[in-house]
This record gives C-alpha cells, sequence and structure tokens, in this order.
C-alpha cells in the first residue's frame, strides 16, 4: 500500500487499474482526446473530455486506451453511481483494528496525487452534489477540498481527466456549471461496417469468419433501424454462437448465431433479423 503525506496528514492511496483492453479504429476520437489533454505553454491547462455514446459503444476502452497506450500513463477508473457521495469521490475514512482513523484517497485523488489519469466512468450517474465537489478540479484551479480530512489536495501537472457518459434517459442532468467544465464533447458514433469486424475479431481473435460476418450484418442492420444493440452485444453473441457451434449445441453456424441472437438480445433481437432493409448499407 502506498502511502503520503499532504498537510501532515497521511492518505492510503488507490492502486491503478492494469486492464488488458485494445482499440481499433476511429483514430480520429483518439486524437481529439489527446488534442484535448494537451497543453501549449507553463500556464496552460489541460481540457477535461467527456465522452458521450450508447451503452457498450466502446467509450471506456476508448478512455483507457488513449491514457494507457498513447499517453503513457497509470489509468485510474472510478465507478460513478446513483450513491457515490463527494466523500466517496475524495477521501474516506477507515477505521482500522486498534480504533485509529486512516484516510484512503479514492482512485481519482490517487490520480491527482500521481500525475496519472483519472477515467469518471458513466459520469452521469452521479448526482449534482457529488458533481459540485469537483468543480474547483475542473477549472484552472486544479485542486479539491477533503472536508473528512481537513486538507486540500492540488492536482500534479500531469493529472488528466476523463468523463465518460451514456446518452440514455436514466441519468441525471448535469447543471450547465458542470458541463461547462466537461468539454470538449467527443460523440462515439457506432462503427462503420469494416470497424465492426475489426473490433470482433481484435476481442475474438477464434471466432469462425463466418459467425462474424452474420454477426457484423445484424449489427449494421440493428443501427439503421436505430435499434441501441452495440458492439459489446455483437461480441457476447459471436462468442455464445462460438461455443454453441463448439460443443456442438448446433449442428450448424446459422442455427448457432439465431439461438445466441434470441438468448443474447430476446425478441427485439429477432424482430431487427426480421425487418428488411439490408440494401441500405
Ligand atoms: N474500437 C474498439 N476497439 C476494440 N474493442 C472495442 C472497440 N469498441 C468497443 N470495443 C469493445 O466493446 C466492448 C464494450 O466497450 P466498453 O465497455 O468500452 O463500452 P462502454 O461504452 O463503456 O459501455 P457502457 O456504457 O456499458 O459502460 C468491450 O469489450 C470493448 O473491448
Ligand atoms: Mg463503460
Amino acid at each position: 500500500m502506498e502511502k503520503v503525506k499532504i498537510e501532515n496528514v497521511e492518505l492510503i492511496l488507490s492502486h491503478p487499474d492494469n486492464l488488458n483492453i485494445k482499440w481499433t479504429g476511429q483514430n480520429d476520437l483518439v486524437r481529439q482526446i489527446m488534442a484535448a489533454w494537451h497543453t501549449i505553454s507553463e500556464d496552460d491547462i489541460p481540457l477535461n473530455p467527456r465522452i458521450v455514446g450508447k451503452p457498450g459503444a466502446g467509450k471506456t476502452t476508448l478512455s483507457y486506451y488513449a491514457a494507457k497506450e498513447l499517453l503513457k500513463r497509470e489509468v485510474y477508473i472510478f465507478q460513478c453511481t446513483v450513491d457515490t457521495r463527494p466523500e466517496d469521490l475524495i477521501i474516506i475514512p477507515v477505521i482500522s483494528e486498534n480504533n485509529q482513523i486512516s484516510y484512503h484517497a479514492s482512485s481519482l485523488v490517487s490520480a491527482m496525487i500521481k500525475g496519472g489519469v483519472a477515467i469518471l466512468d458513466e459520469g452521469n450517474r452521479m448526482s449534482e452534489k457529488t458533481w459540485a465537489s469537483l468543480a474547483p478540479l475542473l477549472d484552472d484551479r486544479r485542486y479539491v477540498e477533503s472536508v473528512i480530512a481537513g486538507i486540500k489536495i492540488k492536482a500534479h501537472p500531469d493529472f488528466r481527466i476523463i468523463v465518460t457518459m451514456n446518452d440514455d434517459a436514466s441519468t441525471f442532468e448535469l447543471p450547465e456549471y458542470i458541463h461547462s467544465r466537461l468539454q470538449p464533447t467527443i460523440e462515439l458514433p457506432f462503427p462503420d461496417v469494416k470497424e465492426e469486424y475489426d473490433i470482433l475479431k481484435m476481442n475474438i481473435p477464434f471466432a469462425d469468419e463466418e459467425i462474424l460476418k452474420i454477426t457484423v450484418g445484424f449489427l449494421q442492420k440493428s443501427h439503421i433501424n436505430k435499434s441501441s444493440f452495440s458492439v459489446r452485444d455483437g461480441i457476447n453473441m459471436a462468442r455464445y454462437a462460438m461455443k454453441l457451434y463448439k460443443s456442438e449445441t448446433t449442428k450448424d453456424k446459422e442455427t448457432a448465431f439465431l439461438l445466441a441472437l434470441k438468448s443474447v438480445l430476446g425478441e427485439e433481437g429477432i424482430k431487427i433479423l426480421s425487418t428488411n432493409n439490408d440494401e441500405k448499407y
């Protein structure tokens, strides 16, 4: 456990996240993130990009890839939920065995101290009250205050932050002063046929060509029909179809795909499959 002292208070830091994440395609989006993080001179500050897209579109993967593989920094992911309180984001007191209080820095604060990258994942699930505690971090002040530990923590100059947000309805409307601090907004669209094929191939390299192609065809059809099935659904379906086929549960690949589609996406998936607009792609 790494410890640091700030204003005489000892903090226990969180570990960075080491994930085996790969990214293919949509390089313009990666470049936009890197540009937002770039600082031009000593008196410049980095921006705090916000990645917006449908569930399962690749927002977390894109953020992690940019931070870890391109910026080459340690990455600290903070999973935001409706129950996240301001102190969860900053410093949490923990009572240890001998009744001593120890202070645990959140992954966000650990990234701030170490000069890593914080991904605030699914930031739109967090309430305005919790977001308010980050206002000074997200402008040129670049610090947070911990009421619990009674200290102010300044971000390391190398610290960067990125926020992912779903554009579904089950979320908080954030106030303007938070929106204006989370810029630029980078929209993650659904990938095109070739990109979608490459993504599936990268994530399930052992998958059979025919199953991959049927899955990509289905996903593209679903995008045309404005359905929200994502590449993650595609990966799950193709993976399950492969298992059904290889374990000889089904006799051919097409049947394996159909069964996987039904099990993973249910009736809505079958409905998309039976729409008749393949000619559009
Ligand atoms: N361009 C890409 N290259 C490689 N893999 C990708 C790409 N886009 C998506 N994926 C894969 O798709 C899956 C879903 O991605 P991810 O979890 O990043 O989506 P998300 O938008 O963060 O979803 P959620 O809204 O549920 O948090 C992952 O398995 C990821 O590896
Ligand atoms: Mg995500």
